[in-house]
């Protein structure tokens, strides 16, 4: 391996690293990613450096040609990535000096510094644009599995014991909420990642008489009407990455959103459940048992939250205690993100396709949301609605359940006489309580799991996401 590279060593160096210590310092075999945004800020650049007379007219149509025949053959795989040059930047830089000229102008006012802090937020920017798209897609495929299902009722669950049923609808689209949630975050952190740190240098900006905003319209680095944002403090410019931590909490915690979503639907899967069946293509089989369809699908989307979670902590970590300005840590954050980038979308992709192959076994719901237990509140709300204060309808009840325990007779078909055993309150219409279609029509809330209302947050849902 050649150790010396043009662009950083000349001159001040006598030798270049040895092979170990180039080895342990490169970055291309990862920030390589980074090509395409590299070279978007090098043609802002240079026009800028146009504008201010460094450059002539010439000498920019001359790099922005050279930069954009790079970007054509590495779009087609046919670029030679030099490990001695150690990372994008110089490696872009240096075959364009090679073929022009003038590449050696290219790097005026500007340091790997702040080049490099240019280049993670304009990937960052891309990258979010597109997670909140996939975002919207899982979302897409919740509503259309409660909408495909809008009858369903199941159990609803709180300490994994069965409380009170709920529309299958309703207990999807507590997803769609999070997500929707995970999709805002990811919007504020564009609005915090949009603001170009060009011009910081390497610590302390330029001499010369750059145009920060000129390049920063350029590159869209622009707020709601169109004016530039540029960062505020040089320093602060080139060491920042709470962008890149807000990304990654934010992905962590979708990660998070994911794995819950994934428990439930490895439970619903299993043979004790068996609400769902997920489509053979989203399960694998045991090389051991022949039986076996195993939702690995679902496991990997809930183990991919550890991954997430460990990448979020590993950024923070990495920047505890980091002294100002600029210090070759900062290069660990590269595959932190991208690893959560890529796994994160991934998971989140493949979970929505998951959904889209999912049938739900309507009659075993059905069974188990017929379980007359899970209406025992609304019989206290119906003594309630007598006039008696809830903490002793809440006792009459509880005794009610405990004479059903000893009949052995479900809630639901006790009779007047017997209800009327233990408190008088009861009259005729009370046993009417246990039908559930009456009991999901009463729940009218904003926000409950009614028959109307579930059916009006899946026509919400439908419209918002059809935007
Ligand atoms: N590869 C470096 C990184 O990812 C680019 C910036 C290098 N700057 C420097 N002064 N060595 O952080």
């Amino acid at each position: 391996m050649k150790t010396t590279s043009p662009v950083s060593r000349s001159g001040r160096f006598a030798s270049g690293p040895g092979a170990d210590v180039a080895r342990f310092t490169e970055s291309i075999s990862f920030d390589w990613r980074l090509w395409r945004h590299d070279i978007a800020g090098s043609i802002a650049h240079a026009t800028m450096l146009e504008k201010i007379g460094v450059l002539t007219r010439r000498e920019r149509d001359a790099i922005a040609r050279g930069l954009v025949q790079i970007a054509r053959e590495i779009e087609a795989g046919k670029f030679q990535w030099k490990a001695e040059l150690e990372d994008v930047h110089m490696n872009i830089e240096s075959e364009l000096t090679r073929r022009v000229p003038a590449g050696a102008k290219l790097h005026t006012g500007r340091s790997r510094n702040d080049q490099v802090a240019l280049d993670m937020r304009l990937w960052l920017r891309d990258e979010i644009m597109v997670f909140c798209d996939e975002l919207r897609d899982l979302q897409r495929a919740l509503v259309e599995l409660g909408t495909r299902h809008s009858e369903v009722v199941i159990p609803g669950y709180t300490h994994m014991q069965r409380a009170q049923p709920v529309y299958f609808a309703h207990h999807l689209l507590a997803y769609a909420e999070m997500f929707q949630r995970d999709w805002e975050r990811l919007h504020d952190c564009f609005a915090r990642a949009n603001v170009c740190p060009l011009g910081s240098g390497a610590i302390a900006g330029s001499t010369l008489p750059l145009d920060r905003e000129f390049v920063a319209v350029q590159l869209g680095f622009v707020d709601t009407k169109g004016r530039p944002r540029v960062t505020q403090n040089s320093m602060d410019g080139v060491s920042d990455r709470d962008f890149i931590v807000e990304f990654s909490a934010t992905a962590a915690l979708t990660a998070v959103h994911l794995s819950r979503l994934a428990e439930d639907v490895i439970l619903w899967a299993t043979t004790e459940f068996n609400f769902i069946r997920i489509a053979d293509a989203y399960t694998t089989g045991s090389s051991l048992m022949p039986q076996k369809k195993n939702p690995d699908i679902a496991e990997l989307a809930r183990g991919k939250a550890g991954r997430a979670v460990g990448n979020l902590m590993a950024l923070l970590t990495l920047l505890k205690g980091l002294p100002m300005t600029y210090n070759r840590d900062l290069q660990e954050d590269k595959e932190r993100l991208f690893d959560t980038a890529d796994h994160v979308r991934g998971t989140v992709r493949l979970v929505a396709a998951m959904l889209r192959h999912t049938a739900v076994n309507a009659a075993v719901c059905a069974n188990a949301a017929s379980d007359p237990a899970m209406l025992a509140t609304d019989l206290a709300d119906y003594l309630v609605r007598k006039g008696m204060p809830f903490r002793k309808a809440h006792h009459v009840v509880g005794a009610i359940v405990m004479m059903a325990e000893q009949l052995t007779k479900p809630l639901d078909r006790l009779t007047l006489i017997e209800l009327r055993s233990v408190d008088k309150t009861f009259g005729p219409d009370a046993l009417a309580v246990f039908d559930l279609k009456r009991a999901l029509a009463q729940r009218r809330l904003t926000g409950a799991p009614g028959t109307t209302e579930v059916r009006q947050q899946l026509a919400r849902w439908r419209k918002l996401l059809s935007r």
